[in-house]
């Protein structure tokens, strides 16, 4: 039976650093994973990911710090020790064993002696043992067609099964994942991503999962740890990781495509930088006449926790706002801005308009993202609108944009976060 019906597997990480010579790549790592959690360890490329996730396995010793996993410290334990298993981007499968046999071999290490493998002496009880956990395992994963087949006969995403069965069928208490979908095709990295989820679920086992793909983190995690420069920067829910970010590095890593960023004078606003996600960019197309409409949003925001004063507004799909708490935000961190011909103003809670050039439209069907070229910002803005209501929109035109100060996220000069 591999459904676990206990969770275990609670991982403690406690100031956990790890040098090369002269090189820091971890620094002061804190980070605990309750039992059964799936954590995924988010950061771009050389962060430190793999490393932290070696130091966990105990293939890699720490500089300073300690990992526990159910409150026993795993100073000094093997890898074989640990109750663990790991699952890789490289698949790691013996070539000349069939997938039933790989799948087997972390079980035959456990329930056979030295000599009887050697010999091939499996007792027939023992044999038997083995050949249900390795189908009750590949049932799960769906390869029972597979298990008398070699590698070389496997398709990519086949084969990261069978590296996940053989990682599974130990049951440990711990997984640990280093960017195990990595090798595989676009489409079928979206499937697997559901399937490790629903293999999370089903097992109850700790994941502790590492990708330097933030779709990945959010679709599948309980939690997201982003590293940037072997520090964590935030522990969080996905989607608070989104809506509530502590740093403007953690808001620009998270979220496709990435979180606008303006400087705060040009808004009027006590920031350093204001950072507001394409979403809550209100687009406007000027019409000739000096007319202008706006292009509502392509499908209802969320409620924000962002907003200042604890309210939270509700736009629903045609533009209409709603207050859900009605708290207005407190002036001192969204002051009215200085009113602009026919915008922003006291009591509106906008901040002035910002006018731009349309310079690339992305129409995905369900979403239209608007690349707007403001002079002065050095990075193109990026709004999503309705890909109905942007049809009468050119390349070329000229769109003014307006920020919900409450929608804005503000950042002061070192990026760190300025709370309402
Ligand atoms: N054995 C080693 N000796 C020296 N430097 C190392 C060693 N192993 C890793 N590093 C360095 O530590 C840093 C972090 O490496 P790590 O493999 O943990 O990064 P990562 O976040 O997993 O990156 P990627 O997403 O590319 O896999 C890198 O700069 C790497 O060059
Ligand atoms: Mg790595």
């Amino acid at each position: 039976m591999l459904v676990e019906t206990q969770a275990r597997g609670a991982v403690r990480i406690g100031g956990l650093a790890k040098r090369f010579g002269a090189t820091t790549v971890l620094d002061g790592v804190d980070l605990d994973i309750a039992a059964g959690e799936f954590v995924t360890i988010l950061g771009p490329s050389g962060c430190g990911k793999s490393t932290l996730l070696r130091i966990v396995a105990g293939l890699e010793v720490e500089s300073a710090g300690s990992v526990a996993i159910d409150g026993a410290p795993m100073k000094g334990l093997a890898p074989n020790a640990r109750d663990i298993a790991m699952v890789f981007q490289s698949y790691a499968l013996y070539p000349h064993l069939t997938v039933a046999e790989n799948i087997a071999v972390p079980l035959r290490m456990r329930r056979l002696t030295p000599v009887q493998r050697l010999l091939g002496l499996a007792p027939r009880a023992v044999r038997e043992s083995i050949a249900v956990d390795v189908q009750s395992v590949a049932a799960m994963l769906r390869i029972e067609g597979l298990l008398a087949r070699k590698p070389a006969q496997l398709s990519g995403g086949q084969k990261q099964r069978v590296a996940l069965a053989r990682a599974m069928v130990r049951r440990p208490r711990v997984f640990l994942m280093d960017e195990p979908l990595s090798n595989l095709d676009a489409e079928l990295r979206v499937h697997m991503r559901a399937e490790i989820a629903q293999l999370h679920r089903q097992l109850g086992a700790t994941f502790l999962y590492v990708t330097h793909d933030q779709v990945e983190a959010m679709t599948m995690s309980d939690r997201v740890a982003v590293i940037l420069g072997g520090r964590l920067q935030q522990v969080a829910t996905p989607d608070a990781l989104y809506r509530d970010p502590d740093t403007l590095a953690v808001a620009q890593f998270v979220g496709t495509p990435r979180i606008n960023v303006l400087p705060g004078e040009r808004l009027g606003l006590p920031a350093a930088q204001v950072a507001v996600r394409p979403e809550r960019l209100r687009v406007h197309a000027l019409g000739p006449s000096g007319s202008s409409h706006r292009l509502p949003p392509s499908r209802p925001s969320f409620p924000s926790p962002v907003c200042g004063g604890g309210g939270a507004v509700f736009r629903d799909g045609g533009g209409v706002t709603h207050d859900l708490v009605c708290a207005p935000p407190p002036s001192a961190t969204t002051p009215t801005p200085p009113p602009r011909a026919g915008e922003g103003g006291p009591g509106t809670g906008k901040s002035p308009a910002i006018d731009g050039r349309l310079v690339h439209r992305e129409n995905l069907g369900s979403d239209l993202f608007l690349h707007v070229d403001v002079p002065g910002v050095p990075a193109l803005l990026i709004a999503r609108a309705d890909p109905a209501a942007g049809e009468g929109v050119s390349i070329g035109d000229t769109l003014s944009l307006t920020i919900d100060p409450r929608h804005a996220l503000l950042f002061d000069a070192n990026g760190r976060r300025i709370r309402p």
